[in-house]
């Protein structure tokens, strides 16, 4: 707390993990990432597109005060919805998880298809996981945090043992492509990970927290992306003039930067601690992808060498929700992480909102081979557009019929 203008949300299964606390928790679950997967659209625009542009920058400032070289972009015709299913079916496939197991799916975003419904119920759908409850969690650049802790107590109670949990974002859609303090830095994609109930720890301790009088300091102001009069908003990307500026995300940099180092740094360090680790013991840092600077600060305040944090800022840039996500995939998919390390998770965002979590890795990533195999996991797609589709047809016809009823019936809707 921080004279009442700060809500820090302290969960975490504080005692360090010893034999007794696992022998006394024995009726009670772990959550333990069992699968990953990640999606970057294809179209790459490297630094020096904005000069292109006419933007009055270079590829040496960009690189050398965010460490960012290129990042990827949605085409038209893709959503957040469709980068989220793409990550989440290869988490999935990783985790060798049909969708009907899952008991809950999290999208952790703020660039969601529509303000209603929820991003999560369009993946819902078109995985075809049809016991899963769905819902989104904005908490900005520290969603995907968010919802890792959310569906972390939802395992931890026992009131889901399959979480899909899932970080996606195209801010890209609304970036002032004039405006080169803030659309330098952004880039889209997914990554989502398969939270399983487990024996042993998985997540150790959790952190996350909210200051909402910095709410300023980083803003969308205006809804969806199809909020414009019913059609999606060009953001003055392909040459159509912006409806209104409050479609853009704007921001104050300095002032984000100079918080972010340290309340990323504070997060961390609370996790480590309720883990009963000690930075030392600590094998891999996964901070918010944001700018290398900060990473490179957070590490130093952390005690923490460089070659401990994880990077891909240059490849990506800032993917919001997606960040951690898509960094903890390719640290998996290189070798970065081992059975039995340390991992530190961190991230910061708007709101202000921050979140941190320390984990245990237990999942062998080369002995992990799908019984879930490609062909059936084909057919399996297939089967989910169809019964997606009759569904669909279902609800059409359901209102056909219910609108003749109703007209036979003389009921203009006034009267009842
Ligand atoms: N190219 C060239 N010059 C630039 C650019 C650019 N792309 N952008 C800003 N500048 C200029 C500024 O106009 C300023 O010029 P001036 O001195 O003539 O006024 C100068 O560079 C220095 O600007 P600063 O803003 O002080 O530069 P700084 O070193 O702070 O870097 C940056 C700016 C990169 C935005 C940094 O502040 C930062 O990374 N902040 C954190 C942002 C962030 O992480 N946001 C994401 C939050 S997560 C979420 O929820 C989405």
């Amino acid at each position: 707390m921080n004279n009442g203008v700060e809500a820090d949300q302290h969960t975490t299964r504080a005692e360090p993990v010893t034999e007794n606390t696992n022998a006394a928790r024995r009726w009670q679950k772990y959550a333990q990432i069992s699968g990953w997967g990640m999606y970057v659209p294809h179209q790459v625009v490297p630094n020096e597109r904005f000069v292109e542009l006419g933007l009055d920058t270079s590829n040496e400032w960009i690189a050398t005060r965010t460490g960012i070289e290129r990042r990827r972009i949605v085409g038209e015709h893709e959503s957040t919805s469709d980068m989220a299913v793409r990550a989440a079916k290869e988490a999935l496939r990783v985790a060798d998880v049909h969708p009907n197991e899952l008991d809950l799916i999290l999208i952790a975003t703020c660039t969601p298809d529509h303000i209603m419904p929820a991003t999560a119920s369009l993946v819902q759908d078109r995985l075809g996981a049809k016991n899963a409850g769905a819902m989104d969690v904005n908490a900005a650049c520290a969603g995907f945090v968010y919802a890792l802790n959310t569906g972390t107590s939802y395992i931890e109670s026992g009131r889901a043992r399959k979480v899909l949990v899932v970080g996606a974002d195209e801010l890209s859609i609304h970036l002032d492509w004039k405006d080169r303090s803030t659309c330098v830095l952004f880039g889209d994609g997914a990554g989502a990970v398969v939270l399983n109930a487990a024996d042993e720890p998985g997540v150790m301790a959790t952190t996350m927290g909210s200051d909402g009088s910095g709410a300023g300091l980083l803003t969308i102001k205006a809804g969806s992306r199809n909020r414009q009069n019913g059609h999606r908003h060009k953001n003055g990307k392909n040459g159509a003039t912006p409806v209104s500026s409050d479609y853009y995300l704007r921001m104050n940099g300095p002032q984000i930067f100079r918080w972010a180092t340290q309340k990323m740094a504070k997060a961390a360090e609370k996790v480590i601690t309720s883990s009963g680790l000690s930075p030392a013991q600590v094998d891999l840092f996964i901070p918010h992808q944001a700018n290398m600077r900060i990473m490179e600060t957070t590490a130093r305040r952390l005690g923490l060498p460089i070659e401990k944090v994880f990077s891909n800022v240059r490849d990506y840039g800032n993917t919001s929700a997606a960040s951690i996500p898509i960094a903890l995939c390719e640290a998996v998919q290189s070798g970065r992480v081992k059975v039995g390390d340390n991992l530190v998770l961190a991230s910061f965002g708007a709101g202000l909102t921050w979140a941190a979590l320390a984990m245990r890795w237990g999942v062998a990533v080369d002995q992990h081979v799908s019984r879930w195999k490609p062909i059936g996991r084909g057919v399996e797609e297939r089967m989910a557009v169809v019964r997606s589709a009759s569904r669909r047809l279902g609800w059409s016809v359901r209102t056909q019929i219910d609108k003749r009823f109703r007209k036979e019936n003389g009921d203009n809707g006034k009267g009842k």
